[in-house]
């Protein structure tokens, strides 16, 4: 069996289904406690990450037929196709070079290094000139503000990574507006010079609706303030593979970044749709973010099965969603700066990974990608937490981790820290009902009370979840955390048979909201359903009133 093979048609699918059943009677807390090697075992490290899966609902056992999954779906050819360029896009015929982007020797794509080596250089020449202050706009002054508009992978990797890096930002402000919510750019702009703003045009395609609306705001903006048409010049950037349309647009093709068809939008933080980040960090901390995720990319390349970390990150996620029945996946980063971590991921992994048909159009025979969720904590743990504690729905979860902190405040980051470490204690040993009957005697319940109040303290623990820690959050550990995502997402990909570059399922939505604002227009389109024209006649009179 090969790559394309749908999971359950594996050799091994039936005895890890065995396994699953066996495991999920087991006791996580009493897996750790009888093996003292478990704690070390479970434990893998690459590129300044630790990965500690020791409170996973597995053991060697069903470790070893998983990895022995990965070998029958055929991950390791899979991972060397990517590497090297193979079209492992394969609805679209393109390779998915994003490790391309952070290498710093060609490989095996000589001619596609050079212009990615050359965008860098432009990249660095920006984000310098723009630090040094000699990028000047229409009065003569300094840019100071710098608002990237993009959408999708367009907005959600650069925005991430600059606000992770806070603690390295130069002098240069930067801003990100992605909704066509009229209120997302006017409150971005609300308190911007236009004399001292850089606006990022960031669209792949340059035909995103949301992207092109923001953009001609942003141009109205500017020109109202007095700036006049060759102004622009000096406002306006665009990262694009569509030159054309960008110049129609009226961005020179001196302003343009390129990008390209084979990296995905989710997967371009590191291009040239990185550069906003490149210029809050300055260049050489964005270098250092590309340097890390490059050593993710030699460990994942190298390593062995078992001790992959991608790849047993995949496997975990196998093991959950096809095992042992959880639709969803919880990430909660102990790091205030990762708070929009999980809006990076979901994309990542849901518009990857989101899929009802294998490699070759047939339809898949369980689930593919979990629904990907969660926030900061300690944030989460006064809303949603008493879910993932005594809800019914399993939550495997990934707990992240800096050791240290950029802050000052060594003692309050403890408390963080004491957070994470029992949150990710308490999901695995829970309470019982006997614990929960004495705790309430201590707090003073008579027996009847305690033995009626019980069950509801009752705490089932055994709930499955990882520790991913790092000395601190730096360019290098933020490069290589979302490196580490973005190779799990693609190994569990190839165990699920499916193509994680292509995202069809976009497309119908976009289509029928060209027809529904032609209609709102007051312009042709086609009938909509009996719903959909109530809705928009309730909306003509909203508007009529006004
Ligand atoms: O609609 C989805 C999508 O195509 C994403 O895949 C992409 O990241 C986003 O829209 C933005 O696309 P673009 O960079 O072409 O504007």
């Amino acid at each position: 069996m090969s790559a394309g093979t749908p999971l359950q048609q594996q050799p091994g699918f039936s005895a890890l289904q065995a396994l699953a059943t066996r495991l999920r009677e087991a006791s996580i807390a009493h897996m750790l406690a009888s093996d003292s090697e478990r704690a070390t075992d479970f434990t893998v490290q690459a590129a300044g990450l630790q990965l500690d899966y020791s409170k996973q609902m597995l053991d060697r056992e069903a470790l070893a037929a998983l990895l022995q999954l990965a070998e029958e779906s055929g991950v390791p050819e899979a991972i060397t196709a990517l590497l090297n360029g193979e079209p492992v896009n394969n609805t679209e015929g393109r390779p998915a070079l994003h490790t391309l982007l952070r290498a710093t020797e060609p490989g095996q794509s000589r001619d596609l290094y050079e212009d990615v080596a050359a965008t860098r250089d432009t990249m660095r020449s920006i984000a310098n000139r723009l630090n040094d202050g000699l990028h000047t706009g229409y009065s003569g002054s300094a840019i100071t503000d710098v608002v990237n508009i993009g959408i999708g992978g367009s907005d959600l990797g650069p925005r991430l990574a600059t606000e992770a890096l806070k603690p390295f930002h130069g002098k240069v402000r930067c801003h990100y507006v992605a909704n066509v919510d009229p209120a997302d750019i006017e409150n971005t702009l609300a308190d911007l010079d236009p004399a001292t703003t850089l606006f990022i045009v960031c669209s792949k395609s340059f035909r995103t609706e949301e992207t092109l609306t923001n953009s001609l705001t942003a141009r109205a903006w500017m020109l109202d303030s007095g700036a006049s048409t060759e102004d622009l010049a000096q406002h306006f950037l665009a990262v694009t593979t569509n030159l054309g349309a960008a110049r129609e647009f009226g961005i020179p093709a001196d302003n343009c970044l390129p990008m390209w068809d084979w990296v995905g939008g989710r997967y371009s933080v590191w291009s040239a749709v990185g550069l906003s980040t490149a210029i809050a960090v300055g260049w050489d901390n964005f270098d250092r973010f590309l340097g890390g995720a490059r050593a993710m990319d030699n460990h994942f390349s190298s390593s062995a099965a078992p001790g992959n970390m991608p790849l047993l990150m995949a496997l975990l996620e196998v093991w959950h969603c096809n095992f042992l029945g959880a639709g969803n996946h919880v990430v909660l980063p102990y790091d205030d700066s990762l708070k929009q971590l999980p809006d990076f991921l979901q994309q990542l992994t849901m518009e990857s990974n989101g899929k009802a048909v294998t490699r070759d159009g047939q339809a898949v025979q369980g689930d593919t990608a979990p629904v990907l969720w969660g926030s900061a904590g300690t944030i989460g743990q006064h809303s949603f937490h008493q879910l993932l504690h005594q809800g019914t729905l399993l939550c495997p979860a990934d707990f992240i981790m800096p050791l240290n902190s950029h802050s000052q405040n060594k003692a309050q980051h403890r408390r963080l820290v004491a957070n994470c470490l029992a949150q990710s204690r308490a999901m695995m040993v829970g309470r019982s009902l006997e614990q929960s009957e004495n705790a309430l005697l201590q707090r003073g319940h008579d027996e009847a009370s305690a033995k009626a109040l019980a069950p509801h303290l009752v705490m089932p623990g055994n709930r499955p979840n990882s520790v991913i820690t790092m000395h601190s959050l730096t360019p290098e550990t933020l490069g290589a955390l979302l490196a580490l995502y973005e190779h799990r997402t693609f190994c569990s990909s190839v165990l699920w048979g499916i193509n994680a570059f292509d995202q069809w399922g976009v497309e119908l939505g976009k289509e029928i909201g060209a027809e529904i604002l032609s209609r709102l227009e007051g312009g042709d389109g086609a009938q909509m359903d009996a719903a959909t024209e109530r809705l928009m006649q309730e909306w003509e009179v909203a508007v009529s009133r006004l």
